[in-house]
């Protein structure tokens, strides 16, 4: 088997030998002329099966097949490549299949083999591409082409190529920090800013430093790419050029005062008066999104067998894995032979945007809206915000329309991405005003029955516990007001963990529930995971982040019945103020004993924290002295 394998030249030397033999082969009449050498898949020893040339087929009209020499000598020239195309060009899953094609992967003593990388913004892409990938590869998913994700690690000692998150790149690089088991590390939808993109930037630019035979590609979907290219010291760009069918932009005539009934009554129209496609509908969340689906099934239902029948699937971050494949299945046939076509609609967040390419979209309604994560440097957290979208993004999700054919695009806002902003003003209102005084008044009785005076992450708690204690019944959580969904994500997450602590032989021990430190042992436990999410109350009457020295007010949700003097907080909102939300109370001498290191008073701004601290830690050197004088 060994014999009949590709053979691996030195880095780069090689450009493709496989696939050059086939293009030849087929230009001699298809796979029987083609030589032994090259039906014999390189990474898992095995022929190829017939899908694999099928695909191949197609992978060849991608748009960045074109460009594929140039684009490996100019990787062989340089150490990183920033790389431009269009969304649906072929970045995500081809770049690295060319990649591993040219590259020696192989440790020079040829003992094992290092690997390629791709790190996506988003979970569900790194699922779904990497499946796409396996199977574009022929090979098995977990195997040869893998995946990583919080939580879920789907790769193995044979796996070459890996999908994984911009979060779990910089994990590995906690324990791994010249990330030594990769030889190319792709960086993709890098124009999607996150927290974890903007700290591998500067991560990666120190190992790059330190390793001169790691490469970095750097890919994006628009143009911002150009930035990048001043901060990886005017690294080459490459421009993959699109292959898109034109587009017709429809925008309302005037704003629409309820985005989300427009979306819907789009939709109807489109579905009852548009010659065959399927369309794509932006919105911005679960919520919105389960919503808009029921509805539009319904309304389409109403009309009988006078229009065709719908497929209507959502897609969001949250979306079980078998559930987010639902947006590739082909559109329903019409239910009677000649009659009026079927279609299929897909409701999604802006992840269909550009990191998911849906083929067969014709139609495009863009509300203009997206809920995006912001992320403020001063006080280190992101927060997400329902936010008008850019210009950048109105021309993305209008591409998506001429994918395959020339399509149609309804913006729901007028000419003018001003207009805009009121409506996004009312948009947020409403979001955060409660339709219905009664209901919000049983709302708030429900959550006072959990509240816990000591602070919102234990009112949670508790309300966990209740949820379990009723066998997880989903009446009883909307009886209560509460969301059944995010209850059974968290029990996932606890779950997941667990296994996590048995892998790595860590003990599982909690106080027990009677014991009076049960909710102080739990307060402390938060405190080492947020230490860096601290605000001090001052004499003043308002909260001062810690070291950022922001002024910040306790969110109107939360349970406690005081002000404490310090709380840990979980977000930090932007509306009118500048609120803190989902926060507990403290205690001072906590922090100096969980973080010593992060509430090392040498560099710390002046503050009434800063002298609280100092004193704490007097005492603390006062009592060590006592028990020691005892002794
Ligand atoms: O990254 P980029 O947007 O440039 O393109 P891509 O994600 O590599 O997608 C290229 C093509 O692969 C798409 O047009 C789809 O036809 C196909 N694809 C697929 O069939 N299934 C997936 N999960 C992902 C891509
Ligand atoms: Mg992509």
């Amino acid at each position: 088997m060994g014999t009949e394998r590709k053979r691996k030249v030195s880095l780069f030397d090689v450009v493709d030998e496989t696939s050059a033999k086939i293009v030849k082969s087929n230009g001699l009449g298809g796979l029987a002329a083609m030589s032994a050498n090259s039906s014999i898949n390189q990474w898992n020893g095995r022929p190829y099966s017939q899908r694999y040339y099928d695909i191949l087929e197609k992978r060849k009209t991608l748009p960045v097949w074109q460009q594929k020499e140039e684009f490996l000598q100019v990787l062989k020239a340089n150490q990183t490549l920033i790389l431009v195309g269009e969304t649906g060009s072929g970045k995500t899953t081809q770049i690295p299949q060319f990649v591993l094609d040219a590259v020696d992967i192989e440790t020079p003593d040829k003992r094992r083999k290092m690997m390629v990388a791709c790190t996506q913004p988003r979970r569900v892409a790194a699922m779904s591409v990497s499946r796409r990938v396996a199977e574009e590869m022929d090979v098995t998913i977990g195997e040869e082409v893998g995946y990583s994700i919080r939580f879920e690690d789907c790769s193995g000692a044979r796996t070459v190529l890996k999908y994984l998150t911009d979060g779990m790149l910089l994990r590995e690089a906690m324990t791994d920090p010249l990330l030594e088991r990769y030889k190319v590390i792709i960086l993709d939808e890098a124009h999607e800013r996150t927290l974890a993109t903007d700290v591998l930037f500067g991560l990666l630019k120190e190992v790059l430093k330190n390793r001169p035979d790691l490469k970095l590609v750097v890919m994006s979907a628009t143009l911002e790419a150009e930035k990048f290219q001043g901060y990886f010291y005017g690294a080459p760009l490459m421009k993959v050029p699109g292959r898109l069918h034109p587009v017709e932009i429809f925008y309302t005539q005037e704003p629409e005062r309820d985005y989300l009934e427009a979306a819907i009554r789009t939709v109807v129209q489109i579905h009852m008066c548009e010659p065959p496609g399927d369309i794509l509908v932006f919105l911005t969340g679960e919520e919105e999104i389960e919503d808009a689906c029921r509805k539009i099934t319904k309304e389409v239902g109403n009309m009988g067998d006078q229009v065709g029948p719908v497929k209507v699937v959502p897609l969001y971050s949250t979306l079980p894995p078998a559930m987010q494949q639902k947006i590739f299945e082909t559109a329903p046939p019409p239910v009677e032979e000649n009659g009026p076509p079927g279609r299929k609609v897909v409701v999604s967040t802006n992840i269909a945007e550009t990191s998911l390419t849906i083929d067969g979209i014709v139609y495009v309604i863009d509300p203009g809206f997206s809920k995006q994560k912001v992320y403020n440097p001063r006080v280190r957290v992101e927060s997400l915000l329902v936010s008008p979208i850019s210009k950048a993004s109105a021309h993305q999700r209008s591409g998506r329309a001429g994918r395959t054919q020339p399509g149609k695009c309804f913006r729901l806002y007028t000419e003018k991405i001003a207009a805009m902003l009121s409506v996004s003003q009312y948009s947020l209102m409403k979001q955060m005003v409660s339709p219905c005084l009664e209901a919000q008044k049983a709302a708030d009785e429900a959550k006072a029955r959990f509240g816990h005076i000591d602070g919102d992450h234990l009112t949670l708690l508790n309300v966990y516990h209740a949820y379990k204690q009723n066998n997880e019944d989903q009446s009883w959580c909307y009886e209560n007001f509460i969301n059944h969904r995010a209850l059974k994500s968290a029990d996932n997450v606890r779950q997941q963990l667990v296994r996590i602590m048995a892998r790595f032989n860590l003990k599982l021990c909690s106080t027990d529930f009677n014991s009076r430190d049960y909710y102080v042992n739990i307060r402390k436990a938060m405190l080492a995971g947020y230490f860096m999410q601290v605000a001090h109350l001052e004499r003043t009457g308002h909260y001062l982040t810690v070291k950022d020295n922001q002024v910040v007010h306790l969110h109107p949700s939360n349970c406690l019945d005081h002000k404490p003097e310090w709380v840990i907080y979980n977000e930090y909102v932007l509306t009118s103020r500048n609120f803190i939300r989902t926060v507990t109370d403290i205690r001072g001498e906590w922090l100096v004993d969980v973080a010593p290191h992060y509430y090392d008073l040498d560099n710390f701004p002046q503050c009434e924290a800063k002298r609280v601290l100092e004193k704490l830690y007097r005492n603390k050197g006062k009592d060590r002295e006592e028990s020691r004088n005892r002794r």
